[in-house]
């Protein structure tokens, strides 16, 4: 089972962007939980970064054929996506949407979330753990399939 890991714009930056809301760890540091998770569950995981819409929808088209489902953090792009989450549905592989913050204790222009319905569920407010949380749910989900 292979699992695709979206981050979107600005996620690059975690560690040293304000890290009273994201915490400390880098993308790397996340990437690197993701795989030790991912092998403990008999899973592969491939992750990609990008802080731009349509290199993140090129990502998602390219899942079809080569991934079991899709773990996403669209960042920004949540709360304004309509073609983030028109691939998802267009390419039809289950998703699990994550937010490092709870989107939905901060500013009412975060509270909208374009992305959501197009995914199984939303694990936020976790930090780096809803990452973790969101791959166990997807191949979970995936295996009872
Ligand atoms: C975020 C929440 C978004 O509102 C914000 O734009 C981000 C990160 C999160 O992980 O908490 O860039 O997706």
């Amino acid at each position: 089972m292979r699992i695709l890991v979206l981050h979107g714009p600005n996620l690059n930056l975690l560690g040293s962007r304000e890290p009273e809301i994201y915490g400390s760890a880098t993308l790397a540091e996340i990437d690197a939980a993701l795989t030790t998770r991912g092998q403990a569950l008999g899973v592969e995981v491939a992750t990609v970064q990008s802080n731009s819409e349509g290199a993140l929808v090129d990502a998602i088209q390219g899942a079809q054929g080569s991934a079991d489902g899709i773990v996403i953090n669209p960042a920004g792009y949540s709360h304004t996506s309509v073609a983030i989450r028109d691939a998802l549905v267009a390419v039809g592989l289950p998703a699990v949407e994550v937010h490092l913050s709870n989107p939905a204790a901060r500013e009412e222009f975060r509270h909208v979330d374009l992305v959501a319905g197009a995914c199984l569920g939303t694990v936020t407010g976790f930090g780096r753990d809803g990452y973790l949380i969101a791959l166990e749910q997807l191949v979970a989900r995936l295996r009872a399939r």
